[in-house]
């Protein structure tokens, strides 16, 4: 039994790994602290509170002396850090929050995690682990992103391990920021910490201002499908389940000290992905009437294509052109690989946002509706 910290677990791939580790190692007592941001939601996590299968602490990472107390109570020794300001075009709005998250706040619990390890004699100024009798050794996993690696021309190869760091926006930043902190730890203090760089993750629970969840309520809707530029911009879609995966195998058996890139081998670009829910809603209607009345809006509740409803808006400042991950290292040392393949990974997920609309509707009221006003309001079509 295992006592294991999951921070921004309230969000979409924070949940996922919630309900993830539970199905996998129930013994392990989870515990989760989010600051319950606008991108945070406990719908799915409420039962397993209730139950008392997981503690739930309303929190911030930045907040030492709350990190403290929970390491002393809890005696964690394992770490997924997920906590973020995660929403690139959001950074480019208001980047503070991003420095104060990504980067304070990882720096903030790195430092609360050494200084306990240490404290409990789990770890000591060499780095040897599990000194304090236990035979559980203690492992921080810093969660990334592929965007610090920068942007790649179509004829690149993936990203590496080793490819250099080149973030372009605010945001990518941030991470690229928080990643040297995870290695300076590493270096200087012996931490047993390890970093995971991956794709874009897609599935339930995403925050609709994401670009699939964002595009299937907006076709429910009947409202314009705002594809950025041209919609050639490349990324390579994982599906949250095997993303979730490989960051149990990580924690459990990558090496300290080491990066693995997750990714999901499907690269596609924007206007293809966009053309595939349309597709798929297009089906899906005509295969159910009753989604006709409960989404009247959409046109293929009256035999039209969702397609009616692209509209290409102005860019986003420093956009990436291409992401794609070389996920080689993860499947040769942790026998990891991708499960999930784009096509009903997509078609699961929209199932799942039609079952789901009232998680959604809920999602997208209040301060959802001033952020698509700010965010898409000055997008003309180009
Ligand atoms: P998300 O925005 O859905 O969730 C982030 C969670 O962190 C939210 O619940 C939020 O309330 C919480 N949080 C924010 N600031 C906090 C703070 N100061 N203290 C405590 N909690 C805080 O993000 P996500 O998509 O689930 O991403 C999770 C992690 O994975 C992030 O670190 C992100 O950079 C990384 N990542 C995401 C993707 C992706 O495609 N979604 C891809 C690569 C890497
Ligand atoms: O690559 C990993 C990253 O993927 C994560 O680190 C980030 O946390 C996550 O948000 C995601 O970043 P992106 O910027 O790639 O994701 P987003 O869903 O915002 O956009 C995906 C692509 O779709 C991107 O090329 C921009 C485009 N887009 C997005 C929105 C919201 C549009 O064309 N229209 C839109 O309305």
């Amino acid at each position: 039994m295992r006592s294991v910290l999951i921070t921004g677990g309230a969000g979409f791939i924070g949940q996922n790994l919630v309900h993830a580790w539970r199905a996998t190692r129930p013994d392990d007592l989870l515990t989760v602290i989010d600051a319950m941001t606008y991108a945070a939601n406990l719908r799915s996590l409420d039962p397993l509170i209730a139950r008392g299968e997981i503690q739930f602490v309303k929190g911030d990472i930045n907040d030492a002396a709350l990190l403290r107390r929970l390491f002393e109570e809890n005696r964690f020794t394992r770490v997924a850090h997920l906590a973020a300001e995660s929403h690139v075009d959001r950074s480019i709005d208001d980047p503070e929050a991003f420095l104060n998250t990504n980067v304070l706040g990882t720096f903030s619990l790195l430092r609360a995690s050494l200084d306990f390890w240490r404290a409990s004699g789990m770890l000591d100024a060499s780095g040897m682990l599990g000194a304090s009798g236990t035979s559980d050794q203690a492992r921080f996993l810093h969660v990334s992103t592929d965007e610090v690696y920068g942007s790649l021309n179509p004829t690149d190869p993936p990203f590496l391990e080793s490819s250099p760091y080149r973030p372009n926006s605010p945001y990518a930043a941030s991470k690229a920021a928080s990643d040297h902190l995870v290695r300076s730890f590493v270096a200087t203090y012996k931490m047993p910490a390890l970093i995971t760089n991956c794709s874009n993750n897609y599935g339930a629970y995403q925050h609709p201002e994401k670009l699939i969840p964002l595009m299937i309520i907006h076709a429910l809707d009947g409202k314009p499908l705002p594809i950025y530029g041209d919609g050639s911009n490349i990324r390579d879609w994982l599906h949250v389940s095997d993303h979730c995966h490989a960051l149990m195998a990580a924690i459990e058996r990558g090496r300290v000290g080491e990066t693995y890139n997750i990714g999901g081998g499907n690269e596609r670009n924007n206007r293809d992905v966009v053309g595939v829910i349309c597709e798929a809603l297009d089906r899906a209607f005509a295969a159910d009437p009753k989604l006709a009345a409960r989404f009247p809006s959409c046109p293929a509740a009256t035999g039209r294509s969702c397609r009616s409803l692209i509209n290409y808006v102005t860019d986003r400042p420093g956009h990436d052109r291409r992401y794609a991950i070389n996920a080689g290292k993860l499947t040769t040392e942790l026998g990891e690989r991708c499960r999930v393949d784009f096509q009903s990974g997509l078609v699961e997920t929209i199932r799942w946002y039609l079952d789901h609309e009232d998680w959604w509707r809920d999602v997208t009221s209040g301060s959802y509706k001033a952020w698509i006003d700010k965010n898409y309001g000055f997008r003309i079509a180009v």
